[in-house]
């Protein structure tokens, strides 16, 4: 179903794991938990590029985010399992490409994308997304973005806000009225105020912990629906 995935994932898991020579401890205990993960496994036999992919999936069959024609902008889209979802999603084809991608990571191409490797926190960033959406506003955007952990918990929940903020200054310009906005916070504190904020800018907020997020991770989502527009926001 996703060809273009089937190439890029197409020695099985274990055997690409156990080619790994050199491991830290914490290393492979990641790849000990990839090994035993169901997500890992079933999106390796789908041809999803990762187990992210299911956490999209469900939030929309909850939430029905996507319809054919709609406009994505996938922010933090390598290795591409959001992308994957949304292209097929939307129905975008390589003549009229409908879901725009960026990545500080190179993501191998996917028919129907258009992806550039770039840091969302450099100044130029949202002017490129906005030539890739072809002048055109979106209907949704989402941030999967997340800098490397470091363990404090603290420091990556004030990374990931910043990043999340830097997004949803980047949504509200962008989006059309009604549109939707996703993105991935980690609990900590500081997300209150904003989220109040975005209670202002969208008619309905839902907050969601899919399946497919680790139990253990303080991940969550917020999904925003019914943007009010730049006029009543
Ligand atoms: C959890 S992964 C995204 C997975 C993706 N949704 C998928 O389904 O394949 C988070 C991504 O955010 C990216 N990222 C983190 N900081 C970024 C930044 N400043 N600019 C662009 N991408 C960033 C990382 O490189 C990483 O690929």
């Amino acid at each position: 179903m996703y060809n273009i995935c089937m190439a890029f994932n197409a020695r099985p898991l274990k055997e690409k794991l156990h080619r790994k020579r050199s491991r830290t401890k914490s290393s492979a205990a990641w790849l000990q938990r990839q090994i035993n993960d169901p997500y890992v496994a079933e999106a390796h036999h789908l041809g999803f590029r990762g187990r992210a992919a299911f956490k999209l999936q469900q939030m929309d069959r909850q939430f029905h985010l996507f319809a054919p024609g709609k406009r994505v902008v996938d922010l933090g889209c390598a290795p591409g399992g959001w992308t994957q979802i949304a292209v097929k999603a939307v129905r975008s084809t390589e003549n009229n490409p409908l879901v725009v991608g960026l990545d500080l990571l190179p993501t191998a191409p996917i028919a129907g994308a258009r992806m550039i490797q770039m840091d969302f926190t450099s100044d130029d960033a949202p002017v490129v997304l906005q030539e890739l959406l072809g002048g055109h506003k979106a209907d949704v955007v989402m941030s999967d973005m997340a800098a490397n952990t470091t363990g404090n918990h603290m420091t990556d929940h004030l990374r990931i806000m910043n990043l999340l903020k830097m997004a949803y200054a980047f949504a509200v310009q962008v989006l059309n009225p009604n549109g939707i906005f996703i993105a991935k916070i980690f609990q900590g504190g500081t997300e209150n105020k904003f989220l109040a904020q975005m209670k202002k800018d969208f008619k309905t907020i839902k907050h969601v912990k899919p399946d497919a997020s680790r139990k253990d991770s303080s991940e969550f989502y917020v999904v925003a629906l019914g943007f009010r527009g730049n006029d009543e926001a």
